[in-house]
């Protein structure tokens, strides 16, 4: 009797073929993958790249790190004159929020807020001088499901801290990639061409805090707001970590010549700001880990194709610093609008060029 069937692992032929067309297909559907679904390509590979502890955990230290007494911090019956300014530890800050990530309708919302937001999205307290002025800067493209519930959480914590606040949504039209850091550029100097601000966030729209201590004013140093995140079990990501929420002041945005320009797609302009504020001799002061916590909005989260040339682009951050960023920064006129929660700069950004070495 013969045998009919083959074994066509013990052949090397049929295995190489065997072989080949299995990687063929792996990478193919990887490829469709991360192309169809950036955002979640994106997680799985910060996951594995934990799991596989490429990015070492660090411990944080330093006096900017310790927590407060949680106890004894906040003045029950503390009262301030409305001319004073106003101090940073309201007792209505009590810590723990609850985050509310159902959907809400943007006109919903309106109302909710209606005769206290200003239009444009400004609002100051009247019982005190307010410390911060703070222009507040969401990069946004296709996040209508997002903003609202951003919105309805952030402003009432605002205005329990006492923050003066005007909120801008930046809109990147056009059909090239997503430049995080270029609408910031646009968006600070918009913003200063209506208002005058002392103070800037950088705010994720899918970010949401979690302690209302977690003060949204400016320090003598760039603030980090994000430390720890939901999605990321709650781990401390590398010391140097610097995007998703964080704060300069004017001068100290200024100074560092904003961001970079050049960082097209998802990821890498963080780290490229990290070096310039570095460079100019800021040490960044960073939240507690308790109050630095954030929910992330997950739902209907259309996330931007990476940026795979950002590794290569952050060997050069020093040199690139006084050529490319604020003083470099070209755009077509930018359409405002004002609606009743932000005001509306929308902007089509194209490369530019950066300035030459002198
Ligand atoms: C505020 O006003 C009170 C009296 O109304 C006065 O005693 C106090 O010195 C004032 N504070 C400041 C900072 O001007
Ligand atoms: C930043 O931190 C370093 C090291 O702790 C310190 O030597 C330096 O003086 C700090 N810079 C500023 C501007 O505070
Ligand atoms: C901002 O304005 C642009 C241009 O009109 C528009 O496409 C975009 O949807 C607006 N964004 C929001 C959040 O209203």
């Amino acid at each position: 009797m013969q045998m009919v069937g083959r074994n066509y692992f013990l052949k090397p032929k049929g295995a190489v073929t065997v072989l080949l067309l299995t990687v063929t297909y792996i990478t193919s559907y990887v490829l469709y993958f991360s192309y169809t679904t950036p955002g979640q390509a994106n997680s799985y590979l910060y996951w594995l790249e934990r799991k596989l502890k490429v990015r070492p955990s660090y411990v944080y230290q330093g006096a900017s790190m310790q927590e407060e007494n949680e106890e004894t911090y906040f003045p029950a019956n503390l009262r301030v004159l409305s001319n004073e300014t106003c101090p940073e530890k309201f007792y209505e800050m009590n810590g723990k929020m609850s985050v509310n990530v159902d959907e809400i309708n943007l006109d919903k919302l309106n109302l909710q807020f209606s005769g206290k937001v200003k239009y444009g999205g400004n609002w100051s307290p009247e019982d005190c001088i307010p410390k911060w002025n703070v222009g507040f800067l969401i990069p946004f493209r296709n996040r209508h499901y997002h903003l609202p519930i951003l919105l309805r959480h952030l402003i009432p914590m605002l205005m329990i801290q006492h923050i003066k606040f005007t909120i801008y949504v930046i809109n990147q039209e056009g059909n090239q990639r997503f430049n995080r850091a270029m609408l910031l550029n646009v968006g600070y100097l918009e913003a200063l061409k209506m208002k005058h601000h002392d103070c800037f966030i950088f705010h994720d729209v899918d970010h949401l805090p979690e302690n209302n201590r977690n003060y949204y004013g400016c320090t003598d140093m760039p603030r980090q707001f994000r430390v720890l995140l939901d999605v990321n079990d709650y781990s401390l990501e590398y010391p140097t970590f610097f995007g998703g929420v964080t704060g300069l002041t004017t001068e100290q945005f200024k100074k560092v010549n904003g961001f970079s320009n050049e960082f097209w797609g998802w990821g890498g302009e963080d780290d490229d700001l990290y070096a310039r504020v570095n460079k100019l001799g800021y040490n960044v002061s960073s939240a507690t880990p308790t109050r630095g916590r954030y929910s992330t909005l997950q739902k209907n989260h259309h996330q931007e194709s990476q940026n795979l040339g950002r590794f290569n682009l952050l060997t050069s951050s020093i040199e690139r610093n006084s050529i490319d960023g604020l003083n470099s920064l070209r755009y077509q006129p930018a359409t405002i609008e004002t609606h009743k929660l932000f005001t509306n700069i929308s902007v089509d950004l194209q490369p530019v060029r950066m300035l030459k070495k002198t």
